[in-house]
């Protein structure tokens, strides 16, 4: 092409110029990662597990915000192996997340060059293996996504950062345990809880007397919920996955499957050694693992005090200490801005859904089932076909937005929405035991609560107090019963305070047996829009507890 005018190759020239400056503007990370079987003796036995350049758990990815982060995993394992990134959003690039669906496996002896940027997130988050059970043997690690520097942090910058990725552990391999669920039966209780990959006594976190230490602990187990407390020491929240929290003190947090918090931790005692505990929830018998908060002056000496005890099997402490987690609305987050620009009032809901889990018995074998759909995988992953349009492989919108009561059944369910759809999902668990969903990719405003089911027929009495209140989040939230319920982000006080900045901001300290009423905003909210939505302050029903985990 003949360029006739100096002025537009001038503009083209500038142009490129900038183009290239964009890109040149945020860094790439290179990593190159082996994916090996090789022995580990976590619970004192040896065990085959899923290491990564050696190491289990894996290597920690150090990032700051807008990197582009390229990994290039070689899988060394005699079979097909996936990672995905818990919490990592995947703008326009959801073909990189790394689970059933979205990627083909990589086949044994091959390697997949993963290529994603941590656009506008900050936090801690981790990384798993998403195929077979493979997070059973390992296969995790911690990700974490420093601010840009420019960027304001609500706090003075810690003088140590330290993950912590606990989670229950089998002593039966990852072959076995898919086996027992191929088979239709449940797993069976964990036979410990690790801390990155150690039984107890297994690590030690060396503080100095004075200072202020982060720690970024992620739950990466497989079936239990935990709570984490260190001896003598109090728990500042700052961040729940990517979002500053108001800054509340805890004596312990419970940490559900899937979720990451950070802490600050103030050494602010006399010169000795002291107790972390992680222990399970609601679970009988309570499994638990300790490592050792040694102060660098200590000389060994073990703190005197006994480890501090937990919170076992209640679960309206979890859902109350949940509730007074609250965005900080007036912190930066990835953006020196304050949080969000949204009327969030004034945003009206395109759709509801609700999510109804359940334990189901399909052709002789244990299944579970959302809305009566059990899940099964296809041949070709959904988003090759999506992309490919090959026709037959799934039926965009089949399964349906509310539970029937129907007979469950197997498909290869698919829900279609449309772009920019406001969807406000509903998680309903009648079940006996906690749930943990994982909202692949998506960022949730939580919006209410509560531990009363949602009979068929029923759901009117939720909808009209929640009809126009927007669901976004980038963080973690989690339901009970029928509803969903907060950790970090709690849209209906947002909502109604209507600016910018005024979040209420929760109790500081939350003593075990508080009651939720205590809990709610200082603002009073207007009966018609929280009353259906609070917690009922009936006994627990031990049987109701579902737990979501939303990245
Ligand atoms: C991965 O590790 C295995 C076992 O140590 C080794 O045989 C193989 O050469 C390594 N592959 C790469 C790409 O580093
Ligand atoms: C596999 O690794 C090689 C480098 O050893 C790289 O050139 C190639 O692009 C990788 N393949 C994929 C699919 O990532
Ligand atoms: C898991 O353990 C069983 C024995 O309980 C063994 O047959 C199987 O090969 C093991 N799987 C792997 C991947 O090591
Ligand atoms: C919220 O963030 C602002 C801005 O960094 C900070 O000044 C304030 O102390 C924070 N509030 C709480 C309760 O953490
Ligand atoms: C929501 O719906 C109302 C009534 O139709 C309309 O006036 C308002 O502009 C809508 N809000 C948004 C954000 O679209």
């Amino acid at each position: 092409m003949k360029m006739s005018s100096p002025a537009a190759l001038c503009v083209f020239v500038l142009l490129a110029s900038l183009l290239a400056a964009a890109r040149a503007e945020d860094p790439y990370r290179f990593y190159t990662w082996n994916v090996t079987f090789g022995d580990i003796y976590p619970l004192g036995v040896k065990q085959q597990g899923i290491l990564i350049n050696g190491q289990f758990p894996g290597p920690q990815i150090d990032a700051v915000t807008n990197d582009n982060i390229i990994i290039n995993v070689f899988n060394n394992l005699p079979a097909p192996f996936l990672l995905s990134w818990q919490g990592i959003q995947q703008r326009r690039s959801s073909w990189q997340d790394g689970v059933y669906g979205t990627n083909c496996p990589i086949p044994p002896g091959g390697n997949f060059t993963y290529n994603m940027q941590f656009k506008d997130q900050i936090g801690s988050y981790y990384y798993f293996p998403s195929l077979a059970f493979h997070k059973a043997a390992g296969g995790y690690g911690g990700i974490r996504v420093l601010s840009r520097p420019r960027i304001p942090v609500p706090f003075n910058p810690p003088a140590g950062d330290f993950t912590i990725l606990a989670g229950d552990w089998f002593k039966l391999n990852h072959t076995d345990l898919k086996g027992i669920l191929d088979s239709g039966n449940d797993l069976p209780f964990p036979d410990g809880l690790l801390i990155n990959g150690h039984g107890s006594n297994g690590n030690r976190f060396t503080v100095d007397q004075g200072k202020t230490y982060r720690f970024r602990v992620s739950n990466v187990g497989i079936s239990t919920s935990v709570n984490i407390r260190i001896q003598g020491h109090s728990l500042l929240l700052v961040e729940v996955e990517g979002s500053h929290t108001m800054q509340n003190t805890y004596s312990s947090l419970d940490i559900h499957l899937g979720q990451s918090y950070s802490f600050l931790v103030k050494a602010d005692q006399p010169p000795q050694d002291y107790t972390i505990v992680v222990s399970t929830r609601f679970t009988n018998p309570v499994l638990t693992n300790t490592a050792m908060l040694h102060y660098s002056n200590s000389n060994g000496v073990p703190a005197a005090l006994p480890p501090p005890p937990g919170p076992t099997v209640e679960i309206d402490w979890s859902l109350n200490q949940a509730r007074s987690i609250r965005w900080n609305l007036t912190a930066s987050g990835p953006r020196p801005n304050p949080q969000g620009s949204y009327h969030y009032g004034q945003v009206n809901t395109t759709r509801t859904m609700r999510l109804a889990n359940s334990r189901v018995t399909i052709n002789g074998k244990l299944r579970y089932a959302v809305n009566s759909v059990s899940f099964i995988p296809t041949d070709t992953p959904l988003k090759v076909a999506d992309f490919y349009n090959i026709q037959g492989v799934f039926t965009p919108g089949s399964m349906p937005d509310a539970p029937s009561g129907g007979p469950a059944y197997l498909q290869t369910a698919v829900m279609a929405s449309n772009m920019r759809d406001y969807v406000e999902v509903v998680f309903e668990n009648a079940e006996g035991s906690v749930q943990s969903w994982h909202i692949d990719g998506y960022a949730f405003w939580v919006v209410g609560d509560g531990r009363r089911a949602v009979d068929a027929g029923e759901p009117s009495e939720l909808q009209p107090e929640r009809r126009d209140r927007p669901v976004h989040v980038a963080g973690v939230s989690w339901g009970v019963d029928s509803d969903i319920h907060a950790t970090g982000q709690r849209g209906d006080v947002e909502r109604s305070v209507g600016e910018l900045g005024q979040a209420v901001p929760g109790p500081a300290v939350l003593p075990a047996g508080i009651l939720a009423g205590e809990l709610v905003a200082r603002r009073e909210p207007h009966p018609q829009e929280r009353t259906a939505l609070r917690p009922r302050l009936r006994p627990p029903d031990q049987a109701a507890l579902n737990s979501v985990s939303v990245s």
